[in-house]
């Protein structure tokens, strides 16, 4: 079996088993704590999920390095190897507050290059992932590539920095030019709605490389775009603010950036 055969179907199973630890923790017995700000928060099921996630990545693949949110992976330099990008609850204020919109994800890169995305919508019960040059799918079904829609055909969606706080107001007028905005707060999840075709962009004003990872495999194979706002490769090292988009909306949202 080839290396990337054997990594889709552990990662699957992984996914499910972390899953499976999630949907059975009792809601009041959860412990949050806050990390920056009092909503920047991560609770006992974030780490228990990827000291989990690592130490299983770690027992089958040795040399591989890991790249994680809460703490259990390595400290990367460089992008040389095999990287992982775990995110192991993406979009845990939604899993505090609503119980619902939120993904285990898991991206994993070959000198730089994504090759592998799973995006795990854990309430739906649905598997989004994508195998570099094999297309999209969900549940293991193909998905059917999104239209290649312009700004002013679709919704954009956003993190809700970029509409609450005044600094990145210019961004704004991009919304303006959209049918609307939507925010499900759930960087994987957004990308997932682009990928339905139910948004034509997602913008975030300050994603990690763990957001990031497994969506942009996914948004790539679709032949769609993601980039930092002014139009410059991302960066999987550091934060990067972020594009996710169809080609067409991508060219109009970076001129109106640029203006
Ligand atoms: C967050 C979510 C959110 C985005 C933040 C991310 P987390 O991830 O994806 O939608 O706006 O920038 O940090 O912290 O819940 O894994
Ligand atoms: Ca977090
Ligand atoms: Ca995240
Ligand atoms: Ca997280």
């Amino acid at each position: 079996m080839s290396e990337i055969l054997k990594r889709d179907k552990l990662i699957k199973q992984w996914i499910k088993e972390a899953a499976e630890s999630i949907e059975s923790a009792k809601v009041d017995s959860l412990k949050v704590e806050e990390k920056s700000a009092r909503n920047d928060l991560v609770t006992n099921m974030d780490k228990k999920i990827e000291e989990e996630l690592s130490r299983k990545i770690r027992a089958e693949f040795p040399e591989d390095r890991i790249c994680g949110e809460e703490g259990y992976g390595d400290d990367l330099k460089d992008l040389k190897g095999t990287v992982w990008f775990v995110d192991p609850i993406d979009g845990t204020l939604n899993f505090v507050l609503q119980q619902e919109n939120f993904a285990v994800m898991i991206g994993v890169y070959e000198e730089g290059i994504g090759v592998q995305g799973y995006i795990y919508d854990v309430v739906k019960d649905n598997l989004y992932s994508a195998i570099k040059g094999q297309g999209i799918f969900c549940n293991d079904q193909q998905m059917k590539a999104p239209k290649n829609k312009s700004l002013s055909e679709g919704l954009i969606a956003t993190n809700s920095q970029l509409m609450t706080q005044d600094k990145y107001s210019d961004y704004r007028k991009i919304a303006d030019q959209s049918m609307g905005v939507r925010m499900l707060g759930s960087a994987g999840l957004e990308v997932i709605e682009l990928l339905k075709g139910n948004v034509i962009a997602y913008m975030a004003s300050k994603l990690s490389p763990w957001d990031i990872a497994a969506g942009k495999v996914m948004v790539e194979e679709v032949g769609f775009k993601v980039s930092q706002f002014d139009g410059s490769s991302i960066d999987l090292l550091n934060k990067n603010k972020t594009i996710f988009s169809t080609g067409k909306a991508f060219d109009e949202i970076v001129t109106v950036n640029s203006k």
